[in-house]
């Protein structure tokens, strides 16, 4: 079993960093993890290119993210919450899943299965308003379902501004319970 974790916060040790990590100590199999911090992916630009070609005009390390997402039985999402959405570094990659999009609804050539991976969205927000994550989990629904993944699980936190995820044994203990009921 191949996981494909996308973490999207600038701190190592973070609140995301740190439930993601308690996820993953519950998976087993293959985990690779992608900071999307240190990576350079550009943003769409809506070039058309993906209108006529499996694939994106732009090359960088997208290139071979489409390639592991393809590979992969299980999609990690982790991510603070900015601005009430995700960090910039995060939308470009999900902005470049055009080319999936344009596969199903323009070229009418898309091949990938349907919710055969699982997917899993990990979620820090610093404030405690319990519906930050609607507007998120929209986005991130159109991801899954552009990546043949289904949504099977969510693992949120919210006033980590007031108990770091690091203190929260409850939400730790469900992350890895979570990431050990994950079986293909
Ligand atoms: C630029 C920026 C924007 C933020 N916007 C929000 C927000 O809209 N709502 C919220 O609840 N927390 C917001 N936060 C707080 C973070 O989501 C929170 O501190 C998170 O747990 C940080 O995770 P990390 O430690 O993994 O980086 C924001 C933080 C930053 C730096």
């Amino acid at each position: 079993m191949k996981t494909l974790a996308f973490i999207a916060s600038p701190h190592k040790n973070g609140n995301t960093a740190v439930l993601l990590n308690h996820f993953l100590k519950g998976i087993s199999g293959e985990v690779e993890i992608i900071d999307v911090y240190s990576i350079n992916v550009k943003p769409c630009i809506d070039c058309k290119y993906c209108h006529e070609h499996n694939e994106c005009a732009l090359k960088d390390d997208m290139t071979d993210i489409y390639k592991k997402i393809e590979n992969s039985d299980n999609i990690v999402i982790a991510s603070p919450v900015y601005f009430s959405f995700v960090p910039a570094p995060l939308k470009a990659v999900i902005d470049r899943l055009q080319v999936n999009w344009s596969g199903k609804f323009i070229r009418n050539d898309f091949k990938i299965p349907l919710n055969k991976k699982v997917g899993v969205l990990i979620m820090t927000a610093g404030s405690n308003m319990e519906n930050i994550f609607e507007p998120i989990e929209y986005a991130i629904k159109q991801f899954f379902s552009i990546t043949g993944s289904e949504f099977s699980h969510r693992i949120y936190a919210i006033n980590t501004d007031n108990v770091p995820i690091e203190k929260n044994e409850e939400l730790k203990r469900k992350a890895f319970e979570i990431g050990k009921s994950i079986k293909i």
